[in-house]
């Protein structure tokens, strides 16, 4: 298995589903009190938001200062992300002080620009197109919940966007039992698919449906997002329209056993996508989800920042300051 040490995640598709159980191992180790050490003692770390965060950016930050480093965030109203200057300049910089990025972007393509400017590590903290670090947390979540990923039957209610994307990465990479349950018209992008399909050599476990019965029949876990992500607010009523019958509500928990567990990604729109009674209910574990990002992403940073794996890939510093970092190939 290839280490994590120096490497991008940009896609939780860069990751093996070997590299996905090494991260959530570190991180149910980190979780029972198992102590990381300091590996990004005396490293600075930059984390820019072009969009609004509460999970992401503040357990990325507790993560960053439990593992001894210091983040430093950068919001869009002062980095001005392709206005000010251009991305792979800001990426240059920040890479002349600063040890790694993480950094959600509202293009993933900026994000990947980004990455290929830096020598540094780069993290994905959303895009427009995917959220790996939650799909991370989810992962962990439910092997925690069931005992296993393989085989889990995962239905997630909802739009085919950025979290639904890394999931259906997720899902065959693991061999996830994953239906994806939305209205036509927002059906996953025929591209995931297909890539979802290179993955598994042909055979990806993943099945998309509109009819939100068929999904849950079986499900071990409903998962939902919003019907509107951020960036997409002028489509707003037409989703609320467009995706109403699939609220997750009490009456569509009748579809499942009722012994399946409720998940989202949050923010919830209350009363939208999901229920108060639902979100709040017995069935639902959304803050035991949302506290494992802490993990799952420290984690993940002690593994991309593991000095003693790193074989020279730019982790360690010279006189002169940072070696020349390859990052993973894109
Ligand atoms: N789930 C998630 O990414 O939440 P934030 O947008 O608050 O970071
Ligand atoms: N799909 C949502 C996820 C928020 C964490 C968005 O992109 O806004």
């Amino acid at each position: 298995m290839a280490s994590l040490a120096g490497r991008d995640l940009i896609s939780i598709a860069d990751l093996t589903a070997a590299e996905i159980s090494e991260v959530l191992d570190v991180a149910t180790a980190l979780k029972a009190g198992v102590d990381p050490g300091r590996p990004l003692a005396g490293r600075n770390l930059a984390m820019i938001f072009q969009r609004p965060s509460n999970r992401t950016r503040v357990s990325f930050e507790v993560a960053i200062r439990h593992l001894g480093g210091h983040p430093i965030p950068l919001f869009n109203s002062e980095i001005q992300i392709g206005e000010r200057e251009s991305t792979a300049d800001i990426s240059r910089i920040l890479d002349r002080y600063v040890d790694g990025i993480v950094a959600r972007l509202s293009s993933h393509r900026d994000l990947v620009t980004l990455a290929r400017a830096a020598r540094g590590p780069v993290v994905n903290a959303m895009t427009d197109r995917e959220h790996p670090c939650q799909v991370l947390a989810d992962c962990l979540t439910i092997r925690e919940l069931l005992g296993h990923l393989a085989g889990a039957r995962v239905c997630y209610v909802g739009d085919g966007n950025n979290v639904c994307t890394s999931w259906i990465y997720a899902a065959t990479l693991l061999g996830i039992d994953l239906r994806v349950v939305g209205p036509a018209g927002y059906e996953p992008h025929p591209a995931v698919l297909e890539r979802a399909d290179s993955l598994a050599g042909g055979r990806s476990p993943v099945r998309h449906s509109h009819e939100a019965a068929e999904g849950l029949a079986d499900a071990e876990i409903i998962y939902t997002d919003v019907w509107t992500s951020m960036g997409q607010e002028a489509e707003q009523q037409q989703r609320r329209d467009d995706f109403a019958h699939l609220q997750v509500n009490e009456s569509l928990l009748r579809l499942a056993p009722p012994t399946a567990r409720v998940m989202h990604c949050l923010p919830a729109h209350r009363g939208e996508e999901i229920t108060d009674a639902v979100l709040d209910g017995p069935q639902s574990v959304v803050f035991d989800q949302a506290e494992n990002r802490l993990w799952a992403q420290e984690a993940l940073l002690s593994l991309i920042f593991d000095a003693k794996a790193s074989d020279g890939r730019g982790l360690e510093r010279t006189a002169a300051g940072r070696s020349p970092a390859g990052t993973a190939p894109r």
